[in-house]
């Protein structure tokens, strides 16, 4: 057991949750699409978060990182005992959230390194560059090459990896997955479970629920805007009829 873990169990013990989403109902304009999600995740935990197409998964990651739109009218979101619910999306950017979009937001005309370095600008400054590097070896490789220019996979790793240079707590991820190879996939989910080791929280929204399911320790489901399980991945793994139900796989 290592000492991550511990620091989990510990948190788990004395706290009860690390980050905590109440009842948040949020609309675009008149549309209202978050109807009263409520979940808490423990320290160090990965959390799946999914749902059929139009459920309302980006919108409750982007509710969480405050983005603006949609637009949170009720509920409150702690992150260790700070309100983001009170935060418009630089502060909750600076007190540990970090939404990686559904289509990674390379910066083009800069290289790997240049797009590592510009997530650096700005304090409280998270993982050096040779952290980043040690992750992800793919990226030291390619460091000079301009980041556009990388495949699908080595794209979804330099956004997580320029997600982990600014100092954050909690990943919050949009399909990371899609469109990638089951064997790149496996790599990017074995690096999740190292993030996880680290410390990091995370909540990853995924079509491809069976690979969410087997990296998460737990699972929400959402149908039309509002929660309809929250518990163990596994048994979502193993529950044939909650699958298809909710999930059509
Ligand atoms: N900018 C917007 N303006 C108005 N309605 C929106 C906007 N973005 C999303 N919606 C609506 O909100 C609902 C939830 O969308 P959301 O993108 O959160 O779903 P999702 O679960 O992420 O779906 P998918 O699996 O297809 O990505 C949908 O009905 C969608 O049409
Ligand atoms: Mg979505």
């Amino acid at each position: 057991m290592n000492s991550s873990f511990d620091k989990r169990q510990n948190n788990a013990a004395t706290h009860p949750a690390f980050l905590s989403v109440w009842d948040i109902q949020a609309y675009y304009g008149e549309s209202y699409i978050v109807q009263g999600v409520s979940f808490n995740i423990h320290e160090g935990e990965i959390l799946a978060l999914l749902g059929r197409n139009g459920a309302g998964k980006t919108s409750t990651l982007r509710t969480i990182a405050r983005m603006g739109d949609p637009q949170l009218k009720h509920g409150e979101i702690w992150l260790d005992h700070k309100p983001l619910h009170k935060m418009a999306s630089h502060e909750a950017a600076t007190n540990g959230i970090a939404l990686v979009p559904e289509d990674r937001r390379i910066i083009p005309g800069l290289t790997v390194e240049e797009n590592l370095q510009l997530a650096q600008i700005a304090p409280p400054i998270g993982w050096s560059l040779e952290r980043v590097y040690e992750l992800f070896p793919r990226l030291k490789e390619r460091r000079k090459q301009e980041g556009v220019t990388l495949s699908g996979g080595e794209q979804q790793m330099l956004s997580i990896a320029r997600a982990l240079c600014r100092d954050i707590k909690v990943l919050l991820l949009d399909e990371p997955y899609e469109g990638l190879a089951p064997v790149i996939v496996q790599e990017i989910a074995k690096t999740l479970e190292i993030i996880r080791d680290q410390g990091i929280t995370t909540i990853i929204v995924e079509q491809n629920a069976v690979a969410a399911l087997k990296l998460a320790d737990r699972a929400v489901i959402l149908d039309t805007g509002t929660v309809v399980y929250d518990g163990s991945a596994k048994e979502v793994l193993e529950d044939e009829k909650l699958r298809a139900e909710y999930l059509a796989i």
